[in-house]
């Protein structure tokens, strides 16, 4: 009888081991299981703000399968889409403390916290998107990156949404008399705003969220946008004209944080490096192709595109913003220099 009891004892002991052991996954913040294949499971979190149809969180679906590819299952990603997880101050704030794994954040945001990412936006330096995106190669964007190390980041790589260009609810763009006095919508950035200063117009800072009635109630009279974010959000319904203008580049960050990068093993912070890169080769090709496709929908929906072709009457407003900002950091002197060759 006594071993009866002290036999159904131990069964019940082996039982609460194996459920102990299976609630303890090893994600990014903190509990411990290692795959049977050796090495530890991880389900890390990432957040951006765009909504689900947009490049930037293709990219990061396409970041999670190369992560569950190569780590063998070992390694999975949760997406945040759509600011779920609060605006960007918050993101990278939950980056900083370790409860959010990685951010793809707007280098707008981000060029408020580090100067050097002011770089993307020096007036009329890219052609086209073609151009903007070999930039990433560059060794100014990798200082850019590695840079980031003092803000308790790790800065992984560049992605895009697009060239940006003006839309207006009259006329097109040929030279800053079009633009003067007119309220434009920008996201917030210093190196923008201050273009669009020089340029005579004025620049108004808010949130996408905003746009589509401001542009529908005149509180503003155009936009500074990606041609991705004007087909998502249907702008193009409360403002016709659109200047294909490629002024600046609108690049996202992806960072990771440094709490949960410092978790890993050597070799696990190879697989999220090497996942991170094939995502980020394959977004940026896929924005180049979403730009023509972009602009083919944009005129199916009656937008009258004009192509900016000669972009000399802002030159001496877009070399006063360069010469200005590559004074002050020698990053932006160096991406400067590195794109002209
Ligand atoms: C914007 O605020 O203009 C924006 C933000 C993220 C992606 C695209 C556009």
């Amino acid at each position: 009888m006594k071993k009866m009891r002290i036999m159904r004892l131990l069964v019940m002991l082996s039982i609460l081991v194996i459920i102990l052991s299976a609630c303890s996954g090893n994600n990014a913040n903190g509990d411990e299981k290692s795959s049977e294949k050796g090495g530890d499971v991880y389900t890390f979190k990432v957040s951006h703000v765009t909504q689900e149809s947009h490049v930037w969180h293709q990219t990061a679906l396409k970041f999670g399968e190369e992560l569950e590819k190569l780590s063998d299952g070992r390694m999975k990603l949760e997406i945040y889409p759509a600011s779920q997880l609060g605006l960007e101050k918050d993101m990278a704030q939950q980056l900083e403390t370790g409860s959010l794994d990685f951010g793809f954040l707007t280098n707008a945001y981000m060029s408020t916290r580090q100067d050097s990412l002011n770089a993307w936006f020096m007036p009329f330096t890219f052609k086209n998107l073609e151009e903007a995106v070999k930039m990433r190669e560059s060794e100014a964007a990798k200082q850019m990156l590695e840079d980031l190390n003092s803000q308790g980041l790790v800065g992984l790589d560049f992605i895009f949404a697009g060239n940006r260009h003006i839309l207006m609810k009259n006329g097109h763009v040929s030279s800053p008399q079009d633009l003067k006095g007119k309220k434009i919508r920008i996201i917030g950035s210093p190196a923008i705003q201050e273009f669009l200063e020089k340029v005579g117009a004025g620049p108004t800072a808010m949130p996408l969220s905003e746009v589509y009635t401001s542009l529908q109630t005149g509180v503003i009279d155009g936009i500074d946008i990606d041609l991705d974010a004007l087909v998502t959000e249907k702008y193009y319904e409360n403002a016709e004209n659109l200047t294909l203008t490629n002024h600046i580049t609108f690049p996202s960050v992806i960072v990771m944080s440094q709490k949960t990068y410092d978790k890993l093993t050597t070799e696990d912070q190879e697989i999220v490096k090497k996942a991170l890169k094939a995502a980020a080769d394959w977004g940026v090709q896929q924005a180049i192709q979403r730009e023509n496709k972009n602009l083919e929908e944009l005129k199916k929906h009656g937008v009258k595109v004009k192509e900016l072709t000669d972009t000399s009457a802002f030159d001496s407003i877009a070399k006063e913003v360069k010469d200005k900002y590559a004074e002050k950091s020698p990053v932006i002197k160096k991406f400067l220099e590195e794109a002209k060759q």
